[in-house]
């Protein structure tokens, strides 16, 4: 077997030891660095990124992740030139027909998060078609941001209070979380923000509160299962104090 292969199977038995997160969210990016590195145009460091995607769920489902975000198109994204963003879509409509089987067949269930109604019908469609189809499937719920932003989930949500006209001593942290895009969702235990980048980009603001965050080197379109494993690994070894003291959480 090849040393990186021994390797994979060993962190994956000591990550599989100890308790998983149970919802992490995914920043994926680099995929136009990694075209540009080779001289490609940026759509083919997307079309790559899009075999990370598959990979990197098939990985997640095959760990027992209960919930997994990714961050595939945010409502800034909108901004990119007109060419790469059609590209985008058609990527993405291309991404739901190729992944229906493995979604189906796994027991997954397709989310999808942000502003949907700003898709083009050819991604829309699709997407929701695979959301029906797989509601009921239970293993891993597969949540899509797509046209996401943190700021523009939170509008919403106040938008939602206002329609449903709370009087102010009943806007609590269950009220907020209730209307949340990610309403129903486990809570955000870990963040992955690939290519070397340090920020967070809109991604999921409330919810990232006590979420631990793992930022990665590695380009998206070179993500892996061994990238996936090695934040949670980073993850387990961390001590979540929700603001509590080393002692106290000894103690408990
Ligand atoms: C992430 O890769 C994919 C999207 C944001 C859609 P980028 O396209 O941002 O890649 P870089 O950051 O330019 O390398
Ligand atoms: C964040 O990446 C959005 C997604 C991964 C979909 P960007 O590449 O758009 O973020 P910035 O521009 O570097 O902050
Ligand atoms: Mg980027």
């Amino acid at each position: 077997m090849p040393r990186i292969a021994r390797d994979l199977q060993a962190l994956k038995a000591e990550v599989l030891q100890r308790p998983l997160p149970r919802h992490v969210g995914i920043i994926m990016d680099g995929n136009g660095r990694w075209a540009a590195q080779r001289g490609l145009p940026r759509i083919e460091g997307h079309r790559k990124g899009s075999d990370s995607v598959s990979e990197v769920t098939r990985a997640a489902r095959r760990l027992g992740l209960p919930a997994l975000t990714l961050y595939a198109f945010s409502a800034q994204n909108w901004e990119r030139p007109p060419d790469e963003v059609e590209g985008l879509m058609d990527l993405l409509r291309e991404y739901l027909f190729k992944e229906r089987a493995e979604i189906m067949d796994n027991d997954i269930r397709l989310h999808a998060i942000g502003d949907l109604d700003r898709l083009p019908a050819r991604v829309r469609e699709p997407l929701d078609e695979l959301r029906r189809d797989s509601a009921g499937n239970l293993k891993m719920i597969l949540t899509l941001a797509l046209s996401y932003g943190g700021r523009e989930e939170i509008i919403a949500m106040v938008r939602k209070v206002a329609e449903d006209k709370l009087r102010p001593e009943q806007i609590d942290a269950k009220a907020v979380e209730d209307r949340l895009w990610t309403a129903g969702l486990p809570p955000l235990e870990l963040v992955v923000r690939t290519s070397g980048e340090v920020r967070v980009s809109n991604f999921l603001l409330w919810q990232l509160a006590y979420a631990e965050i793992h930022l990665s080197e590695t380009l998206w379109p070179d993500f892996g299962e061994l990238d996936l494993l090695l934040a949670l690994e980073d993850f387990q070894r961390r001590e979540r104090r929700f603001g509590k003291t080393s002692a106290q959480l000894r103690r408990s």
